[in-house]
C-alpha cells in the first residue's frame, strides 16, 4: 500500500472548510519549520534520553528524539508530528521509542501549536504495537510495573496536550499503536481494507497496558470495546467510524485534509453515547460484566488464560475512577506479562515468526513463480487445496477422473470464496480463477504439481510415472501424501530429486500448518520452494523428514489410541474428552478421532503400528468394522445431532490418571520424534504441534511444557506408568539424552 502520510505536505489549502469540501482542494499547507533543523536542546523535557543529550557521546549521535519523530510547522500552525521508527519497516513502540515520544511532547508544549496531527511515515501502517520482544526481557514485577507506567506516563502526556490532537491512520493500528491513537483527542481512518484497528493484547495472554482499558470503554462504550479487547479481534475502518472509535473514515486522498479540517474547528473530544455508554454505568457494569463472564468461560478458562478476565475486572471495578484504573491496568498488566502463559504466548508467537522465516527464499537466490497450480484429485483434500490456492490469488486447474468430484469441488470452492471475500465481484474472479480439468490439460503450464489423489502406493507412482513427462522441467512436483514414504513415491520418477510432500491438513482453510516432507532424495531447491509456496498461501512451512507420520500425526496418534483405549475400558466419553480441554486442547481427543473420521484414525495408526511396533486398540477397530465412522457417518464413538456430538455425564468417575494417560503418549512420542530428527529442534517440534494440532499454546508446546515439568520428573512419570499400564509407556530412549 502506497504511504499515505510521507508526503510533503502541499500549500494552498483553504481554512475552516468542511471535510468534504476542502478535501477536493489542495493537501495540508506547507510546513515552515522543521523540528530537525531546530536545536532540541531548548525543549524541555524529563526524560533521560534527553538528560544524556548533554553528554560528549550523544553529541556525536542524533538526539533520540529525532531518531524516530520529526514535527513540521505548516502554515497554520499545526504541528505534523511524523513517526518513522529508524529500526526497521514498521512502527513498533520500544522502551526507547517511547522516551523519544516523551522528548517530542515536551517540544510540542514549547511550540504550542494550533493543533498536532500524528502521522506514520511506514507504508504499512500506523503503528504494530508495543515490541514483544521487550517482554521477554523482564524479571521481575517491579521492572515491568516501571515499564509500563512510564508508558502510561508518556500517553498521559499526549492525551494532555492542551490543543486539538488527531491521530491519522492507514493500514494498522494495533495494541500500543491503537492506544496511541486513543490519546490523542481525534482520530481519522483511511477507507481501506488493510486499515485495521485493535487491542489484540490478549492474544499474547495480556492486555493494553498504556491506558487502553481506560480509554476505549469511554470512547465507544462497553460492548465494542469489550468485544475488541476480550476477543483480541481488529475492526476496519468503516466499523470503527460507525462505532465512534474513528471521528472520520475518509479515502486516502482526504485523509489529511479531514485531519486539519478537526484541528481548525477543534469539536470537543468524542465520547460515548447512548446505550454503549449506559452500560458503563456503576448500576449497568456488574449485570453486563456476569453476561460477559459467562461467554468468556467458554473460550477463555480464567486459569488458562487471565487476561481477558483482568480486562473485566479493571473495567467493572474501577471504571469511575480513571486514575485508579490506569494504576490498576498497570499493575495488572505486569503481573500478566511474567506470568506463564503470556511468557509461553509470547514464545508462540515468535515460534510463529519462525515458520514465517523459513518460507522466505534466500537472498541472492533465484525466486520462483506460483501463479499456476495444478492439483490433482479433487477429494476432500485436494479439493480444499485447489480453493485455497485459488482464494489466495492463483490460477488453478484441477483434475480428478470423477465428474462429481469437480462439480463438488467448485461448489465448496464458491462457498468458501462467499466466506472470504463477502464481494461478489471477488468471488467471482476467485471462480474464475479456479479451473476443473479433467483431461490435465493445465499439468503442462503449472508451476505447482499437487497429487492428492486416494492413499495407495501403487495408485500414486502410476500417476507420477504418467506425469513427469508432461510437467514442465522446473515446476514443483508435490504429494499431499499423508502417510507413505516420499522416497517410495519418488521411485516413479525418472528424476527423484523433484518430489516433496507438502502435506495440508483437514480442513486446509482452517489449519495453519503445512508440513513440507523432505524425502532423502529431496531436492535442497524443492525444499525451500515448497516451503516458499506454502508461505506464499499464507501457510506456515514446518519443514519434516519423511518418517512414518511425518510429525504431526506421529505425535498425535498415540494420544488419540490412548483415548480409544481408554474408551475401551468403558471410561465415560466425555470424561476423556474433558481431560482434555481441562488440559488446554482445543478439542478432547474421542471428539477429535470422530472428526477426522475413525477410518482415517485406523489407517494412520496401522501404518504406524507397522512402522514403529504397537497395535491398534480393539474399540477403535471395532467401529469402524461396523461402519460408525465419525462425524460423517452420523455415528463414532459419539452419536451425532446434525455437527454435535450426543454427550453424556462427564461427572462419572474416572481414573486418575486420565489426562496423565492421555498426554504422557504424546509427549514421550515428541521426545522419539527430535532422537530420530523428523524435526531439526524441540522449537520446531513445538511450533508444529502447537499450530498442527491446537496443543494448548498457552503452554508453549510440548517440549516447553516438559521443560516447565521437568525432564526428569516426566521421564519417571513414564516408567511409573509403564509398570501399572505396560510397554507403551516405556520411556523413550530420546529422553537419557534429552537437553532442554
Ligand atoms: P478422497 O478420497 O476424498 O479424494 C481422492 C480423489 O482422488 C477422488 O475424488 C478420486 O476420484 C480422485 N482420484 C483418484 N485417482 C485419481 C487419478 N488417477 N487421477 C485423478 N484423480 C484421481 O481423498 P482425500 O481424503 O482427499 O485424500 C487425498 C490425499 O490426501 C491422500 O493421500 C490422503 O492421505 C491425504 N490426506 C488426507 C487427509 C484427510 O483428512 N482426508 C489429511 C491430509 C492428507
Amino acid at each position: 500500500m502506497a504511504d499515505t502520510s510521507n508526503k510533503t505536505p502541499k500549500p494552498g489549502a483553504a481554512k475552516n472548510k468542511g471535510v468534504k469540501k476542502s478535501a477536493k482542494k489542495a493537501a495540508p499547507r506547507k510546513p515552515k519549520a522543521s523540528v530537525e533543523k531546530q536545536p532540541s536542546a531548548g525543549s524541555d523535557t524529563k526524560s533521560a534520553a534527553a538528560e544524556a543529550g548533554n553528554t560528549a557521546t550523544e553529541t556525536s549521535k542524533p538526539p533520540q528524539a529525532l531518531r524516530h519523530w520529526r514535527i513540521e510547522t505548516d502554515d497554520d500552525n499545526i504541528a505534523w508530528l511524523h513517526f518513522d521508527h529508524a529500526g526497521g519497516s514498521t512502527n513498533v513502540l520500544s522502551g526507547q521509542v517511547l522516551e523519544a515520544l516523551d522528548e517530542v511532547l515536551a517540544e510540542l508544549e514549547q511550540l504550542a501549536p494550533r493543533g498536532m496531527i500524528l502521522v506514520s511515515d511506514k507504508r504499512n501502517g500506523f503503528v504494530a504495537g508495543a515490541d514483544i520482544k521487550e517482554f521477554t526481557t523482564l524479571s521481575n514485577i517491579d521492572e515491568a510495573t516501571v515499564l509500563v507506567r512510564r508508558g502510561q506516563s508518556v500517553f498521559d502526556r499526549l492525551a494532555a496536550l492542551p490543543f486539538p490532537t488527531v491521530a491519522v491512520v492507514h493500514g494498522f493500528a494495533l495494541g500500543g499503536g491503537m492506544e496511541l491513537a486513543l490519546a490523542c483527542r481525534h482520530r481519522v481512518v483511511e477507507d481501506d481494507p488493510a486499515t485495521q484497528l485493535g487491542l489484540p493484547e490478549v492474544k499474547l495472554g495480556v492486555h493494553p497496558g498504556f491506558g487502553g482499558t481506560v480509554r476505549l470503554p469511554r470512547l465507544v462504550g462497553a460492548p465494542a470495546a469489550m468485544d475488541m479487547m476480550l476477543s483480541g479481534r481488529s475492526v476496519r475502518a468503516r466499523p470503527a467510524a460507525r462505532t465512534g472509535l474513528a471521528d472520520h473514515c475518509v479515502p486516502r486522498r482526504h485523509l489529511k485534509e479531514a485531519a486539519r479540517e478537526l484541528v481548525l474547528k477543534a469539536p470537543p473530544a468524542p465520547r460515548a453515547h447512548g446505550w454503549p455508554a449506559w452500560l458503563n454505568h456503576r448500576l449497568a457494569r456488574p449485570i453486563f460484566a456476569r453476561y460477559l463472564e459467562r461467554q468468556l468461560a467458554k473460550k477463555a478458562p480464567r486459569g488458562h488464560y487471565p487476561a481477558p478476565w483482568a480486562i473485566l475486572n479493571l473495567w467493572k471495578d474501577h471504571f469511575d475512577d480513571p486514575q485508579r484504573q490506569m494504576t490498576r491496568e498497570a499493575e495488572s498488566f505486569a503481573r500478566q506479562v511474567l506470568g506463564s502463559t503470556a511468557q509461553n504466548l509470547v514464545r508462540v508467537f515468535f515460534l510463529q515468526d519462525r515458520l514465517k522465516g523459513l518460507g522466505k527464499i534466500p537472498r541472492g537466490e533465484p525466486r520462483p513463480r506460483f501463479e499456476h497450480v495444478h492439483v490433482i484429485g479433487g477429494g476432500v483434500m485436494g479439493g480444499d487445496i485447489a480453493a485455497w490456492c485459488a482464494l489466495k490469488g492463483m490460477r488453478v486447474s484441477v483434475q480428478d477422473t470423477q465428474p462429481q468430484a469437480l462439480a463438488r469441488v467448485l461448489q465448496r470452492a464458491h462457498g468458501l470464496f462467499r466466506k472470504q471475500l463477502h464481494d461478489p465481484r471477488a468471488v467471482q474472479a476467485a471462480m474464475d480463477r479456479l479451473m476443473p480439468d479433467a483431461t490435465g490439460d493445465g499439468l503442462a503450464g503449472a508451476d505447482v504439481v499437487i497429487e492428492a489423489i486416494f492413499e495407495d502406493l501403487a495408485a500414486k507412482q502410476e500417476l507420477f510415472r504418467a506425469i513427469e513427462p508432461r510437467v514442465r522441467s522446473d515446476a514443483l512436483l508435490a504429494s499431499n501424501t499423508s502417510s507413505i514414504p516420499i522416497e517410495q513415491l519418488a521411485q516413479a520418477l525418472k528424476e527423484p530429486s523433484r518430489l516433496v510432500g507438502l502435506h495440508f491438513f483437514n480442513p486446509v482453510a482452517k489449519m495453519q500448518l503445512v508440513e513440507i516432507v523432505a524425502g532423502t532424495q529431496s531436492g535442497e531447491r524443492e525444499r525451500l520452494h515448497a516451503a516458499a509456496f506454502g508461505r506464499g498461501i499464507g501457510r506456515l512451512p514446518l519443514p519434516v523428514n519423511s518418517r512414518p507420520g511425518f510429525l504431526v500425526n506421529r505425535v498425535l496418534m498415540p494420544y488419540l489410541m490412548e483415548a480409544a483405549i481408554l474408551a475401551g475400558e468403558g471410561v465415560n466419553l466425555s470424561s476423556i474428552d474433558k481431560a482434555a480441554t481441562d488440559f488446554g486442547m482445543p478439542m478432547g481427543p474421542i471428539q477429535l478421532a470422530d472428526t477426522v473420521g475413525l477410518d482415517i484414525c485406523l489407517h494412520v495408526g496401522e501404518i504406524l503400528a507397522a512402522e514403529l511396533g504397537g497395535e491398534v486398540p480393539a474399540a477403535l477397530r471395532t467401529k469402524v468394522d461396523a461402519g460408525d465412522l465419525g462425524l460423517k457417518s452420523g455415528k463414532g464413538f459419539y452419536a451425532y445431532r446434525g455437527r454435535d456430538p450426543v454427550r453424556g455425564s462427564d461427572k462419572a468417575a474416572a481414573p486418575k490418571d486420565l489426562a496423565d494417560r492421555l498426554l504422557l503418549r504424546l509427549l514421550n512420542e515428541s521426545v522419539a520424534c527430535l532422537r530420530e530428527s523428523v524435526v531439526a529442534d524441540p522449537d520446531l517440534l513445538d511450533a508444529g504441534i502447537v499450530f498442527g494440532t491446537g496443543f494448548a499454546p498457552f503452554r508453549g508446546g510440548p517440549m516447553n511444557h516438559i521443560r516447565q515439568l521437568g525432564v526428569a520428573t516426566v521421564r519417571d512419570k513414564l516408567e511409573r506408568m509403564a509398570a501399572s499400564h505396560g510397554e507403551r509407556f516405556a520411556p523413550d530412549p530420546g529422553w537419557s539424552s534429552l537437553k532442554l
